[in-house]
């Protein structure tokens, strides 16, 4: 390629990209995919580095956000991510206090700062320049994941003149707001897709996000609060966040410096209460010895450094007034109880509704309607009801009545021994039990069929899947119906479901939704018996016989084929192609034989599945493209093996492609 010649392609490219980029966010309506977004992106970042006089500020290349071809590199941590000790006693923080005195010769001054609860962050700086961002990880190596930490406007790219070191490492904590997550969770509502349980999961989640495109519109933000490298410009902790602030780093904030316990008590009880105040989450606070030779006399643990600890608050707490209880029904049948609260603030976000849990609970706490209950979060979406003031009862008020039948099918609610859940017992009519079936069966654990819940919901209330068979007679047209769906859409469903006749026998068994039979289960059994068939046919004795196989589940599989319907949904999947037996490794056809795959890019799903197909097809799989390379099967945002495999004239096939192929 000439100069002239790439200055044309680099005008042309960039043309078209900001066409794309203007379609997707400004008119919501992208014109081509994700895969062909990033091809021309990948033609022009390549011209670049060709000719990087062509590199003008303005190229889509240089916007934040605008590199969306990664999976994550795997990057050892120069200084291993340590974590802290955690203590939710103001004793221990005093026996820390202790501790610390009486390993040094002097006086310690501490530095208090809150815990931020996010995810943590290493920032790489090299000569001023952001080189690379690192995940905790396992807390020796990380995820790579610089190109989204790009898109968190407050992470300078490039510091300002300054006595910065040349190479250094800085580390912080990457949170999302309240508002921002509350945004995120509501959108993710609308659109059908699961919910955050809290604003640390949505940023450990945006931070993995494939497309930085999207992360740049998660609203992420950062805290730095730990320096690291070779000579650095300051002794003590606070002079490092101080001198990170004027390079132009967002600095832990706040950050006290205290030389007695009490003062950090002080610190402490503040905090307990003042953060209920911040726009975002924290949970704790955690008090560092300041300065670094007094850091180095202390040393570490091999799990967590000496001169640090965090006390943890206390889960927050919220009083409002129970206005009413659903029951919701589950894919199982089990029934939950949620309480529908007055609205009140907790943690940040409002809660409307939380947990009863189940009978025995509400018995156990004897909640009433109108009573003033005590709401708490914890790790999930949903809080939960911890208590009752009693105090604020009315005298007249009548014990709470459990539900006797299904609020969904009208069915006698049936309780088991030793099970704290009702259930309804109509599994095989009852609406959300036939949905959460379908779910279940498409999921990600399961069939992995590419879907979101609200697009099963929707093929359920239409009446096109009325059950999992149902999904295997589902064609293009079809889909017509959804005038909003894309050509693509539409065809990648098709893809995902005809791929899902390949899932093996034990993830088979697991997506049926045979109650007790989870994953491992599932395993168990399909390890022991060869095929559905022989599970069916196995009595009480034989499924017992089984490692990890008891009364209940054994039970609940005899129940689960004692009925013609279930049954003829399992002939129903066989005819289908649904792969009904345990992995016979013997070839299935011989309509790959003689070619050797290399596979690159996402799938719909995981690359062994692909592997397994291929092999028993008669194919075989290398890892790197070769001379022997036949085909390369590419998926979404395929990197530099699918410019290599054009260059060197090797096939490139789609999913799709591959599956008609073994037909
Ligand atoms: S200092 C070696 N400061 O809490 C000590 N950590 O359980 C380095 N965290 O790994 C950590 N806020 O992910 C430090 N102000 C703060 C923090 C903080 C949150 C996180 C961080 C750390 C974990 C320890």
């Amino acid at each position: 390629m000439t100069l002239k010649e790439a200055t044309e392609r680099v005008v042309q490219l960039s043309t078209a990209i900001e066409a794309h980029n203007r379609h997707y966010y400004v008119e919501n309506k992208p014109v081509i995919s994700d895969f062909e977004y990033d091809l021309l992106m990948q033609e022009l970042a390549g011209i670049e580095r060709l000719f990087p006089q062509l590199v003008v500020a303005t190229s889509p290349t240089q916007r934040v956000g605008s590199d969306s071809l990664r999976e994550f590199a795997q990057v050892a941590h120069k200084y291993a991510m340590l974590s802290l000790n955690n203590t939710y006693s103001i004793d221990e923080i005093r026996e820390f206090d202790s501790r610390v005195r009486k390993a040094l010769s002097d006086e310690p001054e501490y530095v208090c700062e809150l815990k931020f609860d996010g995810t943590a962050i290493g920032l790489t700086y090299v000569n001023g320049q952001l080189h690379q961002a690192v995940t905790r990880g396992d807390g020796e190596r990380g995820d790579e994941v610089t190109a989204n930490v790009r898109t968190i406007g407050s992470i300078p790219q490039q510091l300002p003149p300054g006595d910065w070191p040349a190479a250094f490492e800085i580390r912080g904590e990457i949170f999302m707001p309240f508002p921002a997550f509350e945004r995120l969770n509501s959108a993710r509502a609308a659109a059908g897709e699961p919910l955050f349980a809290n604003p640390r999961n949505a940023a450990a989640g945006s931070l993995k996000l494939l497309d930085s495109r999207t992360v740049a519109g998660r609203g992420l933000e950062c805290f730095l609060y730990y320096i690291l490298g070779d000579s650095l410009p300051f002794d003590t902790h606070f002079d490092s966040l101080q001198k990170a602030a004027g390079w132009g780093f967002r600095v832990s904030e706040p950050a006290v410096r205290c030389r007695t316990v009490d003062d950090i008590v002080a610190f402490i009880d503040h905090w307990a209460e003042a953060r209920k105040t911040l726009p975002y989450a924290t949970d704790g606070a955690v008090i560092k010895v300041n300065a670094f030779a007094q850091q180095r006399q202390l040393g570490m643990t091999a799990k967590s450094p000496r001169w640090a600890t965090a006390f943890k608050f206390k889960a927050e707490q919220a009083t409002t007034e129970l206005l009413s209880v659903d029951f919701q029904v589950g894919r199982t049948g089990a029934i939950t109880p949620v309480a529908n609260l007055m609205p009140v603030l907790l943690a940040g976000t409002t809660v409307k509704r939380a947990s009863l849990h189940n009978a025995d609970q509400i018995a156990l706490l004897d909640i009433r309607l109108h009573d003033t209950v005590v709401v708490e979060k914890g790790g999930e979406i949903i809080p939960k009801v911890v208590g009752i003031d009693r105090s604020r009862r009315d005298a007249d008020s009548p014990p709470f009545r459990y539900i006797s039948h299904c609020p969904e099918c009208g069915t006698p609610l049936v309780r088991d021994e030793g099970e704290a859940k009702h259930y309804c017992p109509n599994d095989a009519h009852c609406p959300p039990q036939i949905l959460g079936k379908i779910l279940h069966f498409a999921g990600r654990r399961a069939m992995n069929i590419n879907a979101g819940e609200a697009t099963i919901e929707l093929l359920y209330r239409k009446g096109l899947v009325r059950d999992v068979a149902d999904l295997y007679r589902l064609r293009k047209d079809d889909l017509r119906h959804f005038s909003h769906w894309g050509e693509k859409s539409a065809e990648n469903l098709i893809n995902s479901i005809a791929a899902s006749r390949q899932t093996p026998f034990p993830k088979v068994l697991y997506a049926l939704g045979i109650r007790f039979v989870g994953e491992t289960v599932a395993k168990r059994l399909a390890d022991a018996l060869p095929s559905i068939d022989a599970l069916a046919q196995a009595g009480r004795d034989a499924l017992l016989a089984i490692d990890e196989i008891g009364e209940r589940i054994a039970q609940s599989i005899i129940h689960y084929f004692a009925d013609a319907g279930n049954r003829a949904l399992i002939d129903r999947l066989r005819a289908a192609g649904v792969r009904m037996e345990g992995d016979a490794r013997a070839p299935r056809s011989g309509a790959l034989a003689g070619m050797t795959f290399v596979i690159t890019g996402t799938l719909s799903r995981p690359r062994d599945d692909f592997k397994a197909l291929i092999e028993q097809h008669g194919g075989r799989v290398a890892s790197d493209i070769s001379t022997k390379t036949t085909h390369l099967l590419a998926g979404q945002n395929a990197g530099s093996k699918l410019a290599r495999a054009q260059k060197a004239g090797v096939a490139v096939v789609s999913e799709a492609e591959l599956i008609t192929r073994m037909k």
